[in-house]
């Protein structure tokens, strides 16, 4: 029997790094939410003790190194499960985009085996080993809006946004979440103000929202790539409210009220971006 599982993108509404730590990672803090762009992740139980990945995608590849199949290496090791599954992915998100697109097929894989295996595992549970794979899985594994400090495995949920369109660009380069992290410096530049954010989610503010969206990876993303900053400078010429790229990008979002002003904003993107989606946010 098959079972399906969305595997929605998530962008940031903030990113900040508060420090480097002693196992090489960042001290971070993240507020993020799931948006309605989904990879779908097809997932049957195996008798044989292995795990299979299938997908179409020029990007990812099909083998250990997927995130999906990680996971149920990973959750399949830490529960003496002996039996396998096959995992279709039907991908639909942005490779390497800052959309946490594998990291959500990951979570989904969590999601999924533990229904199909029946293990009863709480989200919580299911996050702490998700942590295992990547920075941005246990967000991933409970979804919605959320803050994610530590490493990014530790997870307090928020309000969901007010209701909003969402215009996503993703220029035509890969970003190495690594390359970026290792080259930020730590110095005076513009932080988010996360109390200003957490606020406008619990008012449901889309303006104070809009206005307090930051990502201190920005600088370091645009100097390596200059084109993906004329990209943020264009959202906000065509009409986003506010505009930011998603974690370490290159996507660059824009934050607009009105379906209309969003169709227009996609319109002025497309005439120099092939990938340009307009979303709603699942929050
Ligand atoms: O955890 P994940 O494998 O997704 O992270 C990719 C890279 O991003 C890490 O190898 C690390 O260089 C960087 N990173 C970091 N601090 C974090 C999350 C990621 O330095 N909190």
């Amino acid at each position: 029997m098959a079972l399906f599982e969305k595997a929605p993108a998530k962008i940031n509404l903030s990113l900040d790094i508060l420090g480097k730590r002693n196992d090489g990672y960042h001290e971070v803090e993240m507020i993020m939410t799931t948006i309605d762009l989904y990879d779908r992740i097809e997932l049957h139980s195996l008798a044989e003790d292995k795990i299979k990945v299938s997908l179409w995608s020029r990007y990812v590849p099909n083998d250990e190194r997927n995130l999906a199949y990680k996971a149920a290496v990973a959750l399949k090791q830490a529960y003496n499960i002996t039996k396998g599954a096959h995992i279709k992915i039907e991908k639909n998100i942005p490779v390497s985009a800052g959309l946490g697109g594998g990291s959500s097929d990951a979570a989904a894989v969590l999601r999924g085996l533990n229904k199909i295996w029946s293990l009863n595992l709480s989200l919580a549970e299911l996050a702490h080993i998700g942590a295992t794979i990547g920075s941005d899985v246990p967000f991933c594994v409970h979804g919605e809006t959320a803050i994610a400090s530590g490493r990014g495995e530790i997870i307090e949920k928020l309000p969901s946004p007010p209701s909003c369109w969402i215009v996503l660009a993703k220029p035509d380069i890969g970003v190495s979440t690594k390359n970026i992290f290792k080259r930020y410096i730590h110095e005076a530049r513009s932080r988010p103000v996360k109390e200003d954010i957490i606020q406008a989610l619990y008012e449901s503010d889309f303006m104070t929202l809009a206005s307090s969206i930051e990502n201190v990876l920005e600088p370091v993303t645009f100097s390596l790539y200059p084109e993906v900053k004329r990209m943020k400078e264009k959202m906000s010429k065509y009409g986003a409210v506010g505009s930011l790229m998603s974690g370490s990008g290159p996507t660059i979002y824009g934050l607009v009220k009105q379906h209309s002003k969003a169709k227009s904003i996609y319109n002025g993107m497309r005439g120099f971006c092939d990938e340009v989606y307009i979303v709603r946010l699942l929050g």
